[in-house]
């Protein structure tokens, strides 16, 4: 177990959405755990007025995302002792001079010694503008203590504004103080990918070109914007999904095996998976990137609005909801490989996999069984929901002759009744408590998926590539199966077989 050392967990943003429905709350998670180190403290910032009372009572006792875990009054009560507030405009200067001297008088108070994390939920138009004014009084180093920079997505919204974002930050703090959160990284099930590939040696050597056929990723969700329309406009599916959840997915599938677990190896390898992307040209964007726009549907007896008729979205807008693509990493191990992925609102179910495909055997002893001459392995990891692992193999039948069916070898995490397994923020903040940024992104990463993600995006701008409209609850554009090529493929879709109450289940 690692150490955590004393400190004040600073929360910029203190008063929004994310504050309160995922930071706090998997604070509470990693107090009620007892992760948190002895003398500790969290400070919310942001421009409304509470005091510290009120802000107690918003953010922990009316709190319905901490109220459902049912932790009981003593609990709630002693956690929220260590919860203070700050009002604060980031724009004004002189207000970072007011936020230092409140730290300095909430440390003493506690007996932390001078260790802060600075935690940037606000919109991210200001990441660097409270980036300066930290730096402004001095709050972004400390003789005998540490300090850190938590930044939430989106990091940039294009190639050029990432990078600018990255050397506006660098020259406040130094890249070993900056953690970028990727929640994707948090989760169990992707961490478990890592583990799946290197702890076990009858993956390893199938896991190349000689016999993986291809690779194909889906994150699916069901929901619409919820509310998001006004950020979610100016994003799209691509810089929301792509460019960082998916990609760091990618990039945990395709990586050379790291020298050692650690933050630098890892992160090292990861970043030899984006310089190999191959680069799309405007005609490979045409063929290859599929981008859809979901349209008013009827689901499950529910009349769900078109994208357009959304709250916060412009009249006529083009952003996709939607994106399936087909791309090539230029390596040793994957050179002719293709990899499928795709990400889309609105569509049947939420489910997150990554899907192995391993090539068919070079003689179909069983030919005469037309079903088993496309047949081939498939391993599915399943990220969300129902997370677990599924080896898709072919068995015989009992009786006469040789007659075949495809079964699952089927792990669920369920099963393991007993274990914990913490939510996502939960393990990325206590990372960072401990100093440990290897689920994070590096800034040098963070660029390479953007240089990908920028030729596609300035492609679209270019206003001559379709937008493919979908009705909602349906598996996006049909254009995007066109992108699987071969005699009777396709995507895998992991629940054609919706159940009534729109549950996932295994085909
Ligand atoms: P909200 O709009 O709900 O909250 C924004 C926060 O920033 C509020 O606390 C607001 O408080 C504060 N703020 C705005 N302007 C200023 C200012 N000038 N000075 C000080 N504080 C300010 O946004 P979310 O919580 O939804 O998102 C926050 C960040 O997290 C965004 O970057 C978003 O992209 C990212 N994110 C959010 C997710 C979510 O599920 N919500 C998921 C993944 C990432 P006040 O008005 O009181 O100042
Ligand atoms: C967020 C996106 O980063 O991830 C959202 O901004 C999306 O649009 C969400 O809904 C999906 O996360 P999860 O954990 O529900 O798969």
């Amino acid at each position: 177990m690692k150490k955590t050392d004393d400190q004040i967990l600073v929360i910029f943003g203190a008063s929004g959405d994310l504050t309160e429905r995922k930071l706090i709350p998997a604070v509470f998670d990693l107090y009620c755990g007892g992760f948190l180190p002895e003398h500790f403290a969290v400070t919310g910032v942001s421009r409304s007025e509470y005091s510290d009372e009120a802000y107690r009572q918003k953010v922990v006792f009316e709190n319905e995302f901490i109220l459902k875990k049912e932790a009981g009054e003593d609990k709630l009560k002693a956690f929220a002792d260590a919860i203070f507030y700050q009002p604060l405009d980031t724009k004004n200067t002189d207000s970072y001079n007011t936020l230092k001297q409140r730290l300095q008088t909430i440390d003493e108070a506690k007996g932390i010694s001078g260790n802060y994390i600075f935690y940037l939920a606000t919109p991210p138009s200001l990441y660097e503008t409270i980036a300066e004014g930290l730096s402004h009084v001095g709050l972004n180093k400390a003789e005998n203590a540490w300090r850190r920079l938590i930044i939430e997505k989106p990091f940039g919204y294009d190639l050029e504004s990432a990078k600018q974002l990255n050397s506006k930050l660098l020259a406040c703090f130094n890249e070993e103080q900056l953690y970028r959160i990727d929640h994707y990284l948090g989760k169990e099930t992707v961490q478990n990918m890592f583990v799946t590939r290197f702890a076990n040696s009858i993956f390893e050597p199938l896991w190349n070109r000689n016999y993986i056929h291809r690779v194909e990723i889906t994150a699916a969700e069901s929901v619409g914007l919820e509310k998001r329309g006004g950020y979610y406009d100016s994003a799209g599916a691509l810089r929301d999904m792509v460019q960082n959840h998916l990609f760091q997915l990618v990039a945990l599938v395709a990586m050379e095996p790291p020298v050692k677990a650690d933050a630098e190896s890892i992160r090292n390898e990861k970043m030899k998976v984006f310089q190999s992307l191959r680069p799309y040209t405007k005609e490979d964007i045409i063929t290859n990137v599929i981008r859809g726009q979901y349209l008013g549907s009827k689901v499950r007896g529910e009349d769900l609005p078109g994208y357009r008729e959304e709250e916060g979205v412009k009249e006529g807008s083009k952003t996709e909801t939607y994106v399936a693509m087909k791309f090539f990493i230029d390596n040793w191990r994957w050179g002719g490989v293709p990899f499928y992925i795709r990400t889309g609102k609105r569509l049947p179910t939420r489910v997150t996999e990554v899907v192995i495909h391993f090539k068919p055997n070079h003689h179909h002893l069983f030919a005469h069984d037309k079903s088993l001459s496309n047949a081939h392995n498939t391993l599915v990891i399943r990220i969300q929901p129902n997370e677990g692992i599924l080896l898709k193999f072919d068995m015989k039948i009992p009786g006469a002759g040789f007659r075949t069916e495809t079964v699952n070898m089927d792990f669920h995490y369920d099963e393991l009744t007993d274990v914990y397994v913490p939510g996502a923020y939960e393990r990325l903040i206590l990372d960072c408590m401990q100093g440990d940024a290897t689920l994070y992104s590096r800034g040098d990463s963070t660029e390479s998926a953007w240089q990908f993600v920028d030729t596609i995006l300035k492609a679209w701008e270019e206003d001559d590539i379709p937008v493919y409209g979908y009705p909602a609850g349906t598996w996006g554009p049909e254009h995007a199966d066109n992108l699987i090529e071969g005699e009777n493929m396709t995507w895998r879709y992991p629940c054609k077989n919706l159940t009534d109450d729109g549950n996932y289940c295994e085909l």
